[in-house]
């Protein structure tokens, strides 16, 4: 007999099927047993009548340990009492295999079991269908950013994670024993999609793992992640990237409202994207604080608390979740990134905030040699050093500009989850190094 999958039992009614799937919860009582069975596809009822089940198995169900993988051969009928609307009349279970009980962790939609410790069984965790779903929305995320960039004329690159170099200041690198020399983790694909840009291939994009060396112990960094960056060659200027991201969100949000439906609805998610992502400076975004009490120097970035707080001045002011803050300081910028004409303290840059948290950073590149090379001396950085990246900039390259994004963290905003961990099946932290 055929699999049928929980969603679709009601094209079954009054016919025999068989369901295979993990016991989520099981109740014995003496002339009726129920087994909610739960498959990929959702949760059921299904329940064993002592006058209608085969004895051998009504005496069988009362030995059953949760989470154990059953095979139940029934018949769905209609119950429009039941809040799945429909029930599975047992006829036959058989155990395929059978889970140790207790569970070591409460994987119902009510647990209590920390973070933590979910994230030790997170197989037994992600059964839970809600916490599936993060994931389910998380892979849809990446699938229509990709889909998105392909039509726009990206290529999708693979770039390596083993590296000599970071250019990324204020990130730490990872230090791996290579044959006896140091390498490092990357710790962005920055470098490499610069150099596919002058590659040839004008637009590239990667959604890779990035390392992280940084003593964050916060809801929103870890030392691993996925990075979703993206490079453009033959830029006016960094708004181009900008109005790129915009194109790409307004699409993301569309297609994810359909294509991820079912599990934004279990999630009760929704967000709504005006048609213009408002853009502010820097400078203004300072103004805007310091009339709600919060004074930053010019030079200054801004802290968690600040970006909280603009996130809500915007949110009043603008009627959006989403804010492009322009011109950082030079100060908090790396060396890679262009200044205006003429104005030595600032760059041509920008940060996305998403209800007031950074979910990306992106610039117009600097691909003037000449000018590069001053602008990292400034940062204290010998160009020379690093002739990789150097020899980029000297046999011909457009001007260009991209942006990182950290899927991790745009999955935990989008779905509103109070802590990045949730939005990562295993995630690695200063602390965490397993499973
Ligand atoms: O702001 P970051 O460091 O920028 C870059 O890596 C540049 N190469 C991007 C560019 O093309 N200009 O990192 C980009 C994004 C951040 O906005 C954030 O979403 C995420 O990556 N991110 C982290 N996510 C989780 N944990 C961490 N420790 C993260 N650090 C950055
Ligand atoms: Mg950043």
């Amino acid at each position: 007999m055929e699999r049928t999958l929980i969603q679709d039992l009601h094209k079954h009614l009054n016919k025999e099927v068989m369901l295979q799937g993990w016991i989520q919860e099981v109740r014995n009582l003496s002339k009726i047993k129920f087994i909610i069975l739960r498959d990929r596809s959702g949760d059921m009822q299904t329940l064993a009548l002592k006058a209608d089940t085969e004895p051998a198995t009504f005496e069988l169900i009362n030995g059953l340990t949760k989470e154990s993988v059953i095979e139940i051969v029934g018949t769905p009928k209609e119950n429009k009492e039941s809040h799945w609307g429909i029930e599975v009349l047992i006829k036959k279970v058989n155990v395929i295999s059978k889970s140790l009980a207790p569970l070591p962790i409460d994987n119902t939609d009510k647990s209590q079991t920390n973070i933590d410790k979910r994230i030790d069984y997170r197989f037994l965790d992600t059964r839970n269908l809600k916490k599936q779903a993060i994931f389910k929305i998380r892979g849809k995320i990446a699938k229509i950013v990709m889909n998105f960039l392909d039509n726009n004329g990206f290529t999708n690159i693979t770039t390596p994670k083993l590296v000599t170099i970071g250019v990324e200041s204020g990130a730490e690198l990872f230090k791996v024993n290579y044959f006896g020399r140091a390498v490092y983790l990357s710790q962005s694909p920055q470098l490499y999609k610069q150099m596919f840009v002058a590659g040839g291939f004008e637009r590239v994009y990667e959604l890779g793992p990035v390392f992280r060396a940084e003593k964050s112990n916060t809801t929103r960094h870890l030392t691993e992640f996925t990075g979703v960056d993206f490079e453009m060659g033959f830029i006016h200027d960094y708004i181009d990237v900008m109005d790129t991201i915009e194109k790409m969100l307004i699409d993301l949000l569309k297609n994810l409202s359909h294509e991820a439906a079912v599990e934004l609805k279990l999630l009760g998610v929704a967000h709504t994207l005006p048609p213009k992502i408002p853009r502010i400076t820097m400078a203004e975004a300072k103004t805007l604080l310091k009339s709600s009490g919060k004074t930053y120097a010019e030079d200054d970035d801004l802290d968690p608390e600040g970006e909280k707080l603009l996130g809500d001045i915007i949110k009043e002011k603008y009627k959006s979740e989403f804010v492009f803050v322009t011109e950082f300081p030079w100060k908090v910028r790396p060396f890679y990134h262009m200044k205006p004409e003429g104005k030595k303290n600032l760059t041509k840059s920008f940060d996305l905030l998403f209800n007031g948290v950074e979910i990306a950073t992106g610039a117009q590149r600097e691909h003037r040699y000449e000018i590069l090379k001053a602008q990292a001396a400034e940062k204290g950085i010998d160009l020379d050093q690093m002739k990789e990246y150097a020899d980029i900039f000297q046999y011909g390259i457009p001007p260009h500009g991209g942006v990182g994004f950290g899927l991790d963290r745009m999955t935990q905003r989008l779905l509103q989850l109070d802590n990045i961990r949730e939005a990562v099946l295993l995630p690695r932290d200063t602390m965490r190094d397993r499973p």
